[in-house]
């Protein structure tokens, strides 16, 4: 049952969108003002998922209104756990202790982070049912390092009609060596550790900040825990009574963040960006210096002033601390009006450049050759209609309508509600001529 007031529709008024839904924007010239970024996409769904673990009643805050948190709820309603969303920015979500551990194919084909019940589940129930998580429109995306790390976990696991189903008595404690430090594995075997019979240490272990805001969470909640923040973590196994429920702040979000550093980028804008924790995005921020970007530390984020055109640099995306893949869209964005020639390499997904046409599109001069694009600036794109294919690609797509003469429509606009909070009125109070049709 569904406490009063759980009607996803009602309360995210991104739900609504239909895939017909465009935003068009218009040069508008130089954007200034102040944005608040809310909390990480990335982060909340994680914790989210992780109050599968024990009974009760969470309370999580600077939570972002954005589509895949609705449909998390959905995917938790389906397993045991209700979520209300009292005011905006904060969720309660109450696990009652009535667990199913099924992850139907309906609610995991929406969302990639679905993934992350299953440690969760596992390790609370010793069994869970989930449809399989499909790819993304940048590429194949395996779960071998879930599943090999939780079967050294004593995991047992079947697949079969494009489910997994898994099985164990209580986990035991294991030493896993990732060969890449995949976040959504170092999430799933976190979780899953909680409970473990004894210690399990995670080596290669991805270190991105939603991370850390997991462990934190976790700890707060009574797992036992240590090397946060590092490339090692240990969990030591707790009993089941130990943990409680918490109230938990998410941490910012670093691609919202860049994503309104680039729009001032472009535009030649300046912002107040709050709300945010530079020294999360250190190495992109050195970058956005390199750029031409005048940053200074305010009160709560960052003040951002743009050249009157940016330079090129050479960048490559790698793990944290290095340069997000989720950036790239919008650094091949600034550098396609950027003063010069600038070469990205991705080192995450090979098949992650698709919206690359898009640019093309608006005029940029983009070519790409297998894990490469070379980037040549042009004193300005200009508008055109351009589809959005991912979240990260949409929100780049609107970027550049920033940066083009006249007008770009972008479809697709689905896939922004996604990940981002109300990018159009953000971009629409800062100055940008930007509506949602
Ligand atoms: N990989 C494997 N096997 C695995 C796991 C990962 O080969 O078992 C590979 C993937 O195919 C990929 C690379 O490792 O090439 C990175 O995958 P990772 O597990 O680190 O990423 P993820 O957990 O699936 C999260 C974010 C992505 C972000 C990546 C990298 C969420 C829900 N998603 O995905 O965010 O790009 O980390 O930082 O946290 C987005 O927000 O738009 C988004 C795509």
């Amino acid at each position: 049952m569904r406490p009063p007031g759980f009607t996803p529709g009602a309360y995210w008024g991104a739900m609504n969108a239909t895939p017909t839904d465009t935003i068009v924007v218009r040069n508008s010239g130089a954007l200034g003002g102040t944005v608040d970024v809310p909390g990480a996409k990335n982060s909340v769904l994680k914790l989210m998922a992780t109050t599968i673990l024990t009974d009760g009643t969470f309370e999580l805050t600077n939570v972002p209104d954005i589509v895949d948190v609705a449909i998390m709820g959905e995917l938790l309603a389906a397993i045991g756990v209700e979520m209300i969303r009292p005011e905006p920015g904060t969720l309660l979500l109450t696990n009652s202790g009535d667990i199913t551990p099924v992850a139907p194919y309906e609610l995991v084909e929406k969302i990639r982070a679905s993934i992350n019940v299953l440690g969760p589940l596992l390790t609370r129930c010793g069994e869970v049912r989930l449809s399989m998580p499909g790819g993304d429109d940048f590429g194949s995306r395996p779960i071998d390092m879930h599943v090999s790390g939780l079967e050294d976990m004593g995991a047992q696991f079947k697949f079969s009609h494009g489910y997994l189903e898994a099985r164990c008595e209580r986990l035991h404690g294991a030493d896993i060596i990732f060969d890449f430090p995949s976040v959504g594995a170092t999430e799933n075997l976190l979780t899953a550790a909680v409970f473990a019979d004894g210690r399990t240490t995670i080596d290669n272990a991805a270190r991105e900040p939603e991370i850390t805001d997991l462990c934190n969470f976790l700890v707060a909640m009574g797992a036992d825990i240590s090397g946060i923040g590092t490339s090692k973590l240990t969990v030591v196994g707790v009993e089941r009574d130990a943990l409680r429920p918490v109230r938990h702040h998410t941490v910012p979000d670093r691609i919202q963040a860049a994503t309104y550093l680039a729009a001032a980028a472009v535009s030649q804008g300046e912002l107040d960006v709050r709300g945010i924790r530079p020294t999360d995005m250190t190495m992109l921020l050195d970058r956005f210096t390199d750029m031409g970007l005048e940053l200074t530390d305010i009160d709560d984020g960052l003040h951002v002033r743009a050249p009157e055109r940016l330079r090129s640099i050479d960048i490559a995306t790698l793990p944290y601390p290095g340069i997000a893949t989720d950036y790239k869209p919008l650094i091949i964005t600034m550098l396609a009006v950027a003063d010069g020639v600038g070469i990205v390499t991705e080192n995450l997904y090979p098949g992650r450049f698709r919206y690359v046409e898009e640019l093309q599109r608006l005029g940029a001069d983009v070519t790409t050759t297998g894990h490469h694009a070379v980037v040549r600036g042009v004193p300005r794109l200009s508008g055109a209609p351009v589809k959005a294919h991912d979240i990260r690609a949409g929100a780049a797509m609107v970027v550049a309508g920033l940066a083009a003469e006249g007008e770009t429509t972008i479809s697709g606009v689905h896939h922004i509600d996604r990940g981002y909070d109300d990018l159009v009125g953000r971009l629409r109070a800062v100055g940008a001529g930007i509506e949602r049709c």
